[in-house]
């Protein structure tokens, strides 16, 4: 089970932190791991001049909107048991 975080609190949503959500359902949809992939939101993690803030593992990652799938393919997938790119679905 990979557990990711995102924050929803005021800052993070402005700076996109819904379309990050659901942009990472939809990948670990897209991939067959919705199941293995938890995605929930939190309330603020203090880190607000930042960005959007997921946490992954203890780990504060700084995203937007744009950057969701680098991050889902760099971060998630291989804690998931899939490896990059070659994983994708068909
Ligand atoms: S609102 Fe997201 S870290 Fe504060």
């Amino acid at each position: 089970m990979v557990a990711v975080e995102v924050c929803v609190g005021n800052s993070c949503h402005m700076k996109g932190s819904k379309r990050i959500t659901d942009r990472l359902r939809q990948l670990a949809a897209e991939y067959g791991l919705s199941d293995e992939i938890k995605i929930n939101g939190v309330l603020c993690m203090d880190e607000c001049m930042n960005g959007a803030c997921v946490r992954l593992e203890g780990r504060v990652f700084k995203l937007s909107p744009e950057t969701a799938d680098e991050f889902f393919m760099s971060e998630i997938l291989p804690r998931a048991g899939k490896s990059g790119p070659s994983g994708a679905p068909e």
